[in-house]
């Protein structure tokens, strides 16, 4: 794992700011040293060469979306640093508040539609909440994706019966303002991105049976299903 210390790309000189969680690589945020002071996001792949390849390749895949690139090579990826809370925290906060599921729901909607249709046939792959970052304020907010690493070709539902697996285990799990986020968010699939509800079940039962043993959970599925449907 990389320490804390100053990076030299293209003749500019950054030092790291602060270290984001990954699992698997190293995630920065830098800044240069310099007048301007501009901030970018460093990844560093150096066990993960083909990851590298993998997260450049999503990135072109969904190239109106992507993030500016500044600099790439082997092993490092320099790219935009987006500034914003995770839809993570948004999710939790809006459930603390009480807010209306519409909220969460109308701002992935509007954000799948245009990602789905910029790229047919392509899906992101890695749907947890930390890979999307809510930018701007209130009325003008707007989802970013952040992580290209998984992005493939797939069934839109596969992506969105995860997000409702995803969304109704984060903490506190399988509350009932989680389930009224779910039954809207399958609703507006069908309406808005033309989804089809017996495959968004059957990949979310697909990701619960995974959840069950990567995170040893005994989610009795067929109960959890029931309500959903
Ligand atoms: N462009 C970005 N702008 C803001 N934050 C970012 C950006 N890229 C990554 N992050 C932060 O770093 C974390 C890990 O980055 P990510 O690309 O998801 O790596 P991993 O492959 O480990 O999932 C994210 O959850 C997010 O908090
Ligand atoms: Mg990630």
């Amino acid at each position: 794992m990389q320490s804390e210390r100053n990076y030299i790309f293209n003749g500019v000189e950054y030092r790291t700011v602060k270290k984001f969680f990954s699992r698997i690589n190293s995630v920065w945020l830098i800044e240069s040293i310099n007048e301007a002071g501009q901030k970018f996001i460093l990844k560093d792949f150096e066990h993960n060469k083909d990851r590298l390849k993998a997260e450049l390749s999503g990135m072109e895949i969904f190239k109106d979306f992507s993030l500016k690139m500044i600099y790439s090579d082997s092993r490092y990826l320099i790219h935009e640093y987006v500034p914003g809370e995770t839809l993570l925290s948004y999710f939790e906060e809006a459930e603390k508040n009480n807010t209306s599921v519409s909220n969460p729901v109308t701002l992935m909607m509007n954000f799948l539609k245009a990602m789905y249709k910029s790229a047919p046939g392509y899906i992101l792959g890695d749907i947890n909440f930390n890979n999307f970052i809510i930018s701007g304020s209130n009325s003008e907010s707007k989802i970013k994706f952040i992580d290209f690493e998984n992005v493939k070709l797939g069934e839109i539902e596969d992506d969105l019966g995860r997000i409702i697996s995803f969304a109704l285990t984060y903490d506190p799990a399988f509350t009932g303002w989680k389930y009224d986020f779910v039954s809207e968010f399958i609703a507006k699939s069908e309406q808005v991105l033309k989804a089809d509800k017996a495959k968004i079940y059957f990949y979310a039962e697909k990701e619960f049976v995974a959840m069950n043993v990567r995170r040893r959970l005994e989610i009795d599925i067929p109960e959890v299903l029931k309500k959903v449907k």
